[in-house]
């Protein structure tokens, strides 16, 4: 029998893909139902049942989402996004090169990765050509998914695409799941993935844990002590300093940390980048609205200059005892 690998949000029975609509096969429901997910015209599947919904509208707004677009594709933290490639694909060639050696593993060789809140997907995209054969892009923002397999679509990267005939220049590529899902009910099944990626986007210790297979890893990117300093300052009279680290004593019972880096780019921003960057930033919302005016001012007639600052971790997981 085919495992699959996606798992029904509603009765965590295998859930199979299919280019109209995905679907259950029910053996783990009480009353053998199989529940259908309609696969939307974009090509993303939502698996966020309404029960799993805080809101009417979870995660990133369409405001939030078109204004990272636009900042993003300026290429304003490029830097960011090619030191994190830079690092999964170190992980991903020695990842290979240790199949290679197993006889044990040469059934399993399939890489398979999630990219957690993922947003509309600039380091989703980035990742698709390094050696990642499945791409799960997985955000709770509906709005964001549906930006994102717009994008994967048109790079010929979408996982109905894939099924296909594929050209021989898009087989290097990954094919991309765009799903709509909360990170603390992943629909994936345990142990299926190499390795999990959270780029300022929620961390669930023990879901990661679950979804990861053996010596499996995570890749956080979170801001550094210092990430946007003289905006905050021109916002807030009292500024409240990024803690980077304090999320990794809740990692600690199931990841050990590997490597940290740290990297830091000037940014020189127009009044209209600057305007995005504010909309796409939470905490600017906290400021009191005449302080972001007179930020976006400081903006008018020449650049204004900020530093980026951002860290890097990755971690494994532990090998448990257990297995
Ligand atoms: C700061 S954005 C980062 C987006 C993207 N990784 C990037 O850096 O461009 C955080 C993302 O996490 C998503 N998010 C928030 N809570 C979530 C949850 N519980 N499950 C899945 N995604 C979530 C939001 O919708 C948003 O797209
Ligand atoms: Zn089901």
């Amino acid at each position: 029998m085919l495992v699959s690998l996606f798992v029904c949000p509603l009765c965590q029975s295998p859930l199979h893909p299919a280019p109209d609509t995905w679907r259950c096969d029910g053996s783990l429901n009480p009353k053998q139902i199989a529940h259908p997910f309609d696969v939307a015209r974009q090509g993303y599947v939502n698996l966020l049942p309404v029960q799993q919904k805080k809101s009417k509208a979870p995660g990133d707004s369409q405001e939030s989402i078109t204004a990272r677009q636009r900042f993003l594709a300026a290429g304003h933290y490029q830097p960011l996004q090619a030191l994190i490639c830079e690092q999964m694909d170190k992980l991903l060639v020695e990842y290979r090169a240790s199949l290679n050696k197993s006889t044990e593993n040469k059934n399993s060789s399939t890489v398979r990765w999630l990219d957690i809140g993922c947003g509309e997907g600039y380091y989703t995209q980035a990742m698709a050509p390094l050696r990642i054969d499945t791409l799960i892009a997985a955000d709770i923002s509906k709005p964001a998914l549906v930006e994102l397999a717009k994008t994967s679509k048109a790079a010929n990267r979408l996982w109905y695409q894939k099924a296909k005939e594929v050209k021989p220049e898009d087989k290097q590529t990954a094919a991309i799941y765009p799903l709509v899902t909360s990170a603390a009910h992943l629909p994936l099944r345990a142990n299926s993935m190499m390795g999990v990626s959270s780029i300022f986007s929620p961390i669930l210790p023990e879901a990661f844990n679950e979804i990861l297979q053996e010596s499996g890893y995570l890749v956080i990117a979170k801001p550094d002590v210092g990430h946007l300093a003289r905006i905050r300052e021109a916002l807030f009279d009292e500024v409240r300093e990024h803690d980077s680290d304090k999320f990794l004593p809740t990692l600690a019972p199931y990841f050990k940390l590997i490597e940290t880096q740290h990297i830091s780019t000037l940014l020189s921003l127009s009044a209209p980048d600057l305007a995005d960057l504010l909309t796409m930033t939470p905490y600017a919302y906290r400021a009191r609205s005449e302080k972001r005016q007179a930020l976006l001012a400081m903006a008018e007639g020449m650049p204004f200059n900020t530093e980026a600052k951002f860290v890097v971790y990755v971690l494994q997981k532990i090998v448990s005892l257990n297995t």
